[in-house]
């Protein structure tokens, strides 16, 4: 029987545009997603919108539009860009859907029934624009301690979930499930917050009316965070469809920028706790894009658009270059610079210089056919080894999300059969040692058709070119990582030669 498996994105916000910040995520999780898809896995690749709160409500008024008709247009072109960026999500979850508000309000209700959640009186300080609320001590001078903006004060009856209740229980877990919080680096931290100490969270709000309603109190609203988190329990059918949820849940990775790791390794898993649901398999938080090494931001206006990047140089190469560019999990700077040097490098200099040599010489030598191999001389015998070593390193590195560590040990091979080559030189071949010659064109063939199966997941439309280079009759997305297997490619093939895949870029 096929595995499942269960990916998010953070759900996003509808107050404006989303840029390469939110494409990172979003791209990071289709790659591992389609590479699941290439195992044979079940796959549920979520991603969608987080609607409510006073900043959307605030955003939509500076519009002049109502929340809802502002959040409606913000996801039209939210599922532009990803259909843009060859996004293989199954499901977009909006937070106003009927299904979304349903599985709050019962959620809100059974805790409340429980007595996790109970009815207090908050006071405090809160940022509208992180949604957050802090403590007096926590401001910096009166100032949101993340974005720096003023935060407000607030006293008003709230409702409260006993978050310091799993203090202990999430410490616990933290220390027998080591894998829980990736990378690694990103724990301490957290296990530290806990031991400091967890407040109750308050989890409702009188003052914002733009949210879901508190079902045996509607003056409130539901706290946002409490409202977007549950969406990953909504969309894996947590309240409408038994069967799904016992096949998807728990998530196997929630997949999650930085900033917000807390809430999806601290305060998600308690709620879910409280739920006696089982906790997500993995959080993974990644780090941030800066703009030639500024913070991205609205006001100094280098805010990088994912759609114009990629109609400059290609999905694919965008892609490629925001998977590679930076250890994921580590920060990273964005510039076009570095876009192209890579882009010459990697992708026109060594994976298309690759193909168009290979398909070239089989066409000018062997009339376009794919020949029978022999046995070859050592080169020839390590270039395989190569290629096969690749699949035990492909699934290390992606069970730890080491993405750019997948493109690196592709890009060895790639590299190498370029050398080979050289070391072969097949045009001196052609007049001394014909089987030999065909053997060698074989190798490089069949190492290209494996590649292209490799970085399918990262450049789906680049992957299916080559493939279509290579004669396969086949589309490539129904393949499975079988055919990644040597030897596989038939003899007597007609392949195509072509354009290029990637012009160099003058810098
Ligand atoms: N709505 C919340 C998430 C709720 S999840 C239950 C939220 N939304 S957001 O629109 O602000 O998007 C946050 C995500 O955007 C981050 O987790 C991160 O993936 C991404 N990024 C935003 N800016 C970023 C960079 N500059 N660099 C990389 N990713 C960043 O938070």
């Amino acid at each position: 029987m096929a595995n499942k498996f269960y990916i998010t994105t953070p759900i996003f916000y509808v107050n404006d545009l989303l840029h390469i910040g939110h494409a990172y995520c979003t791209i990071a999780c289709d790659v591992v997603a389609r590479f699941r898809r290439l195992l044979g896995d079940e796959v549920l690749f979520l991603t969608g919108t987080d609607e409510h709160g006073q900043k959307i409500a605030q955003a939509a008024s500076l519009k002049g539009k109502t929340p809802l008709e502002w959040a409606d247009y913000i996801v039209s072109q939210d599922k532009k860009l990803w259909e843009k960026l060859n996004i293989s999500h199954d499901d977009f979850i909006r937070t106003t859907e009927d299904r979304h508000e349903r599985t709050v309000q019962a959620i809100f209700t059974k805790l409340y029934q429980k007595g996790v959640i109970y009815k207090g009186e908050y006071e405090g300080w809160y940022c509208t624009s992180c949604e957050t609320f802090y403590l007096e001590g926590q401001l910096d001078e009166g100032k949101c301690p993340e974005c720096g903006k003023v935060a407000e004060k607030l006293k008003e009856e709230s409702y409260f979930f006993r978050l310091s209740k799993y203090q202990n229980r999430l410490l616990n877990y933290f220390a027998e499930n080591p894998e829980f919080m990736q990378p690694s680096f990103r724990k301490a931290e957290m296990v530290n917050f806990v031991k400091e100490g967890l407040k109750d969270l308050s989890v409702s709000r009188t003052a914002v009316k733009w949210g879901i309603p508190v079902p045996f109190d509607e003056k409130h609203t539901v706290y946002v965070w409490f409202d977007a988190l549950t969406n990953y329990l909504t969309a894996s059918g947590y309240l409408d469809d038994k069967v799904k949820f016992s096949k998807f849940w728990p998530a196997d990775v929630h997949l999650v920028g930085k900033e917000i790791f807390k809430f999806h390794t601290i305060i998600w898993p308690a709620i879910l706790m409280a739920l006696e649901i089982p906790l997500p398999k993995k959080v993974f938080g990644h780090g941030w894009w800066t703009v030639e090494g500024k913070k991205m931001s609205k006001s100094r206006g280098n805010v990088v658009d994912p759609v114009e990047v990629s109609e400059e140089f290609g999905v694919d190469a965008f892609r490629y270059f925001l998977m590679r560019e930076v250890p994921f999990g580590q920060d990273g700077d964005f510039s076009k610079k570095a876009l192209i040097r890579r882009y010459n490098a990697d992708l026109a200099n060594n994976l298309g210089n690759l193909l168009s040599r290979t398909l070239t010489m089989v066409e000018k030598y062997l009339q376009g056919k794919v020949p029978e191999p022999g046995r070859d001389k050592k080169e020839g015998r390590e270039l395989i080894q190569k290629v096969k070593g690749l699949s035990e390193k492909m699934v290390r590195y992606y069970d730890k999300l080491e993405l750019n560590n997948v493109l690196g040990a592709i890009w060895e091979v790639i590299d190498y059969a370029n050398r080979y080559i050289e070391k072969t030189s097949p045009w001196k071949l052609e007049k001394t040692d014909r089987k030999r010659l065909e053997t060698v064109l074989y190798n490089l063939l069949e190492t290209l058709r494996i590649v292209a199966l490799y970085i399918l997941p990262f450049m789906p439309r680049t992957a299916e070119r080559i493939w279509e280079r290579l004669g396969m009759k086949e589309k490539i997305y129904n393949q499975k990582i079988k055919q990644a297997e040597w030897g596989r490619l038939k003899s007597g093939i007609r392949i195509k030669t072509g354009k290029p895949l990637f012009p160099r870029i003058k810098d």
